[in-house]
């Protein structure tokens, strides 16, 4: 494992075991249910917006390693960042998951740990979970997304 792949794992593995942002938001004005069918876990993410803002993310749920810290990167990326921005993100996040082409964002920082998932089909899944419940809460009126 080099230098890079190293730091990666490290940052999963604290977000897994420390995950930031983690309970609910009581008066959250989005709240939408992420599941993974290929393996059945699910994590429910809370929004509360203002003025076009994330004011205030959080999840809670169960889930493997990769999905919490997936979860933990990214509402600690998206909290406080506007809307459109969080957007953006969700594109970038999904380009650098499966894009054979080997993407790399410079401005994603820790984010970029999630890279190491892009060999591996099953663990997409379980890195983009989250996105895919951040994209359904700030742009549809549904309350569950999934993977599939
Ligand atoms: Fe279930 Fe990763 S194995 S989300």
């Amino acid at each position: 494992m080099n230098e890079i792949q190293e730091l990666y794992r490290e940052v999963i593995l604290d977000h897994n075991r420390h995950p930031r942002n983690f309970g609910e938001i009581e008066d959250a004005d989005r709240v939408v249910e992420g599941i993974n069918p290929l393996c059945g876990d699910r994590i429910t993410l809370y929004l509360r917006l203002n003025k076009g803002n994330v004011e205030d993310i959080t999840f809670n749920g169960t889930g493997c390693a990769i999905s919490v810290a997936s979860s933990s990167l990214m509402t600690d990326k998206v909290k406080g960042t506007s809307v459109s921005d969080s957007l953006d993100l969700f594109d970038k996040i999904h380009r650098l998951l499966t894009d054979e082409n080997d993407y790399q964002a410079e401005d994603l920082d820790k984010l970029a740990a999630l890279s190491g998932v892009r060999q591996y089909p099953t663990r997409v899944k379980c890195a983009s979970l989250a996105w895919h419940a951040l994209k359904t809460a700030l742009t549809g009126s549904e309350t569950n997304t999934s993977t599939e």
